[in-house]
């Protein structure tokens, strides 16, 4: 075998199974005295039947909304200092989760306001080392990985920052694919191309090692064989269970290698186009699988059931297309991509990809994007 050193880290434990949210109470019982849940406005239903069931859950804050805010931090800091709890059970997608991860950096028993968790947010001061706060992360999308990363994404306005720190990493996921069944098929495809993205961006990463290969190719398999029957038919569970395995082990495998070209152009195409962030990493994803093509990814794709990477590349925009998202440049209403692609390769997750593409190369790329 012939690889460079490598360290893998993962100290969370990860609960997987359809159901599994409903014995959220005995891993509470044994961890916690006093907890709050935060949830997406859409999973309130389930979160109020976990509070009947456990005399642990204090309080239900269902307020947090895709993009989540600082302000929405403020809000759950401040109602889990008055409960004085030790855990927050996060259940949502990426929004809820990070929104959560941010407190549980933050927390120091005391509420606090926005001009304090802004030194935090710019990180003039540094995140906890350790916090006196755990977060149990239930993942109802398929998904960001959230659960499983050390990175928590936190708007405030307009500008949305993406932080790294250790101690954002939720100390016990429970990844129940059941609680996916009513995403939406539009929401289902768009999170279902970010977990393919954090696949293959992991893999061909500048910093991917054998363990995150592995993972990377197991996500890639299972998220291409699920996606359109969960978008099709997104009440049958084995499709669901696929795809929710298919973005665990692909948040395994990026929370190691982080991401690439995909995500770093996706930051200025939210910004500028208001994409969602799935689908603005999907935009540039057959662009960068032939800009970043070379035999191990030919190889890649033949693993996980193409041809080649071209029939891949075709596949995935089959994919954006089947569910209505933008593919092409004209399809965001501009010609002129200069500022767009300067801003996408000075973004700092570029130097992860393993071609640095040039102003011009990124034009030519988002050009090529349909064709
Ligand atoms: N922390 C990380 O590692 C990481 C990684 C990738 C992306 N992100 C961030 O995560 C956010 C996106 O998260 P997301 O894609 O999971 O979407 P989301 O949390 O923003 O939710 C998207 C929509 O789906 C709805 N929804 C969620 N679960 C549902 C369910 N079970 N049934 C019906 N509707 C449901 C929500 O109400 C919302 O309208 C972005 O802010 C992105 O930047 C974070
Ligand atoms: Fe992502």
């Amino acid at each position: 075998m012939n690889t460079r050193d490598f360290l893998f880290k993962q100290n969370s434990c990860i609960h997987f199974g359809v159901g599994f949210t409903d014995k959220i109470g005995e891993i509470l019982a044994k961890t916690s005295s006093s907890a709050i849940i935060a949830c997406d406005p859409f999973l309130k239903s389930v979160s109020l039947k976990l509070k009947e069931e456990c005399p642990q859950i204090k309080d239900i804050f269902s307020e947090i909304e895709p993009n989540p805010q600082l302000s929405g931090v403020m809000k759950l800091l401040i109602l889990t200092a008055l409960n004085k709890c030790d855990t927050i059970i996060a259940i949502g997608g990426g929004s809820v989760l990070d929104t959560a991860k941010f407190v549980k950096g933050v927390y120091n028993f005391k509420p606090m306001d926005i001009p304090e968790l802004l030194k935090y947010f710019r990180q003039e001061i540094p995140f906890n080392a350790t916090s006196p706060i755990k977060i149990i992360a239930v993942p109802s999308t398929a998904g960001t990985g959230a659960e499983v990363t050390s990175v928590s994404v936190v708007s405030h306005g307009d500008i949305k920052n993406t932080i790294n720190s250790p101690v954002f990493l939720p100390d016990i996921c429970v990844v129940d694919p059941a609680l996916t069944l009513t995403v939406p098929p539009k929401a289902t495809m768009i999170t279902g191309l970010d977990a393919l993205s954090h696949a293959l961006e992991s893999f061909w990463n500048i910093n991917n090692q054998p363990i995150t290969d592995l993972y990377a190719t197991e996500a890639a398999k299972h998220i291409f064989s699920n996606l359109i029957k969960a978008y099709e038919k997104g009440n049958q569970i084995d499709s669901r269970v696929g795809m929710s395995y298919g973005a665990l082990l692909a948040g395994l495998a990026f929370s190691q290698t982080r991401t690439a070209g995909c995500h770093a152009a996706s930051y200025p195409l939210s910004m500028l186009f208001h994409l969602p962030h799935g689908e603005a990493c999907a935009f540039t994803l057959a662009g960068f699988i032939r800009l970043n093509n070379d035999d191990r990814l030919e190889s890649f794709a033949r693993e996980v059931g193409f041809q080649n990477t071209t029939e891949m590349a075709n596949y995935v925009v089959s994919l954006q297309r089947l569910a209505g998202l933008r593919v092409t440049i004209e399809d965001l209403g501009i010609s002129d991509t200069y500022h767009l692609s300067k801003l996408c390769v000075e973004h700092p997750l570029m130097k992860f990809n393993p071609v640095q593409p040039s102003i011009s190369q990124m034009q030519e790329l988002f050009r090529s994007l349909g064709k």
